[in-house]
């Protein structure tokens, strides 16, 4: 493995039950990279994704993070390093801005109060939400939300951060506000797979574009 090769996939093939759903992937990925997946509705795009951070288990083959087969890794400190953003933010409806940031600084991160609410406080300013802090999800757009969703993924420092379709629950303007967002992370060298259709976009951020097609990952060549 070259020393920065972050992530590997060899071999890698996944099943439900008898159904195939990708075969033989092999994937080098390096730190600061941004990588996109397309494929049709079905093709499996958020099943790989899924497995990146062992919310699917694999049928064959493995995936290395930083060298070390992700089985082996605890969960808990998996999920920080590769942070996985969905299309529906999953925020915690119960909990104000506020607190959906500040949860996984103190009870993951293992912050003190004092450094979480400084944090928290800094990536709400950085996202120009500040005066939502107080809000609970439901009284924010969609775009608000999936912005804050990011944010509570970044504060766990993560290594890489894979983006299922962030903005195709969003109208227009909610979305510009996302990929606003999603183009500071790639300036800032974040290492990112993101999975969108959002052509113009992808074609823009992506280093390599790949396309998930007849259970087969295949690099799509520019020209
Ligand atoms: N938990 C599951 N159990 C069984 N089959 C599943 C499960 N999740 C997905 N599938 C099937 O696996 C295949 C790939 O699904 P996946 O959601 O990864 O596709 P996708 O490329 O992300 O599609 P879309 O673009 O619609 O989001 C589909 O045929 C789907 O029906
Ligand atoms: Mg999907």
């Amino acid at each position: 493995m070259k020393k920065d090769c972050i992530l590997e996939f060899e071999n890698v093939s996944k099943y439900y039950g008898d159904e195939l759903v990708f075969n033989n992937v092999n994937l080098k990925i390096k730190k600061g990279e941004v990588i996109s997946i397309v494929g049709k509705s079905g093709s499996g795009k958020s099943t790989l994704l899924k497995c990146i951070n062992r919310l699917e288990s694999i049928d064959n083959g493995n995936i290395k993070f930083k060298g070390m087969d992700i089985a082996k890794k605890s969960l808990v400190e998996l999920r920080q390093k590769i942070g996985i953003v969905f299309q529906d933010y999953n925020l915690f409806e119960h909990l104000t801005v506020f607190d959906n940031l500040m949860i996984g600084l103190i009870k993951i991160k293992g912050y003190s109060k004092k450094d979480s609410i400084h944090k928290v406080l800094n990536i709400l300013k950085k996202m120009d939400l500040t005066d939502k802090k107080d809000k609970y999800p439901d009284e924010l757009s969609g775009g608000q939300k999936q912005r804050i969703a990011i944010a509570r993924t970044l504060l766990m420092e993560p290594d890489i951060i894979l983006l299922d379709e962030p903005t195709s629950a969003l109208d227009k303007e909610m979305r510009d506000s996302v990929l606003e967002l999603i183009n500071d992370l790639v300036d800032e060298d974040m290492t990112l797979i993101v999975v969108s259709h959002e052509n113009e976009f992808v074609n823009k951020v992506s280093d390599r574009i790949f396309i998930l097609n007849k259970h087969t990952l295949l690099e799509k060549k520019n020209g």
